[in-house]
């Protein structure tokens, strides 16, 4: 039986990929890297340090910064990342989430927040949608961010589930690839051709409901 929804939170309960972007758009263009939205997509659902890392091997300076300099450009990207992001209220939560956390809620399934982002208690706060969930696994806890299968394990020890007894909900391929790695089924949400590996794909967020999510969750796990 489906138990519980493992939700990503940037790019799938609200657009904040696009503030990455221009975040990480910004601090590339001051170190002479060229960050264009293809690129973003390697950034997508990965940690800020190992953000960092990517555009450092991208641009040909893998090896330029001390651990102290690199620290310093995360919190740099961080500091305008929370700039742009500060004015967000609950109209900024996408088309489809709130109608099913209130599915979720009525049908006693879990809602558990997986996400790479260490801002996302604060984000929850500002979308005032810290409520619907039953927990935030902190990123800070797990030993390998995404695409390994840490975290999403983690969310369903979180909501007291089996990996088999969850559904994850992602918008980056290594969101995807780390759900599936943890024997999860995944919905994904955007482009079919980047994020093949999930068992559904959805357009936008508007397509979600529990009836798809349940849906998927049988199909994939049906055989197994
Ligand atoms: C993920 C985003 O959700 O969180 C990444 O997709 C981001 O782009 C990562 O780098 C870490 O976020 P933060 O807020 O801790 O810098
Ligand atoms: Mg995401």
């Amino acid at each position: 039986m489906l138990k519980a929804v493992l939700f990503d939170l940037d790019g799938v309960i609200t657009d904040t990929a696009k503030f990455h972007f221009l975040a990480w758009r910004d601090l590339g263009a001051e170190l002479g890297v060229t960050v264009d939205e293809a690129f973003n997509e390697e950034l997508k659902g990965v940690s800020r340090i190992d953000s960092l890392e990517r555009i450092l091997v991208f641009g040909g300076l893998a090896d330029k910064y001390s651990t102290a300099e690199k620290e310093a450009l995360c919190t740099k990207k961080n500091d305008h990342y929370l700039e742009l992001i500060q004015e967000m209220t609950p109209a900024d939560i996408l088309p489809g989430i709130l109608p099913l956390l209130e599915e979720l809620r009525e049908a006693g399934l879990k809602a558990i927040v997986t996400s790479a982002s260490k801002n996302a208690p604060g984000i929850l706060e500002l979308l005032q949608v810290k409520d619907y969930f039953d927990g935030i696994v902190d990123p800070a806890s797990v030993a390998a961010g995404k695409p390994a299968p840490d975290i999403f394990l983690a969310g369903a020890e979180l909501a007291g589930a089996k990996p088999a007894e969850c559904i994850g909900v992602e918008d980056a391929a290594s969101g995807v690839e780390a759900i599936k790695a943890a024997h999860i089924p995944a919905i994904a949400i955007g482009d079919a051709e980047v994020l093949a590996q999930a068992d559904r794909v959805l357009a936008d967020t508007s397509d979600l409901s529990l009836a798809v999510l349940r849906d998927t969750w049988e199909k994939a796990t049906a055989n197994g």
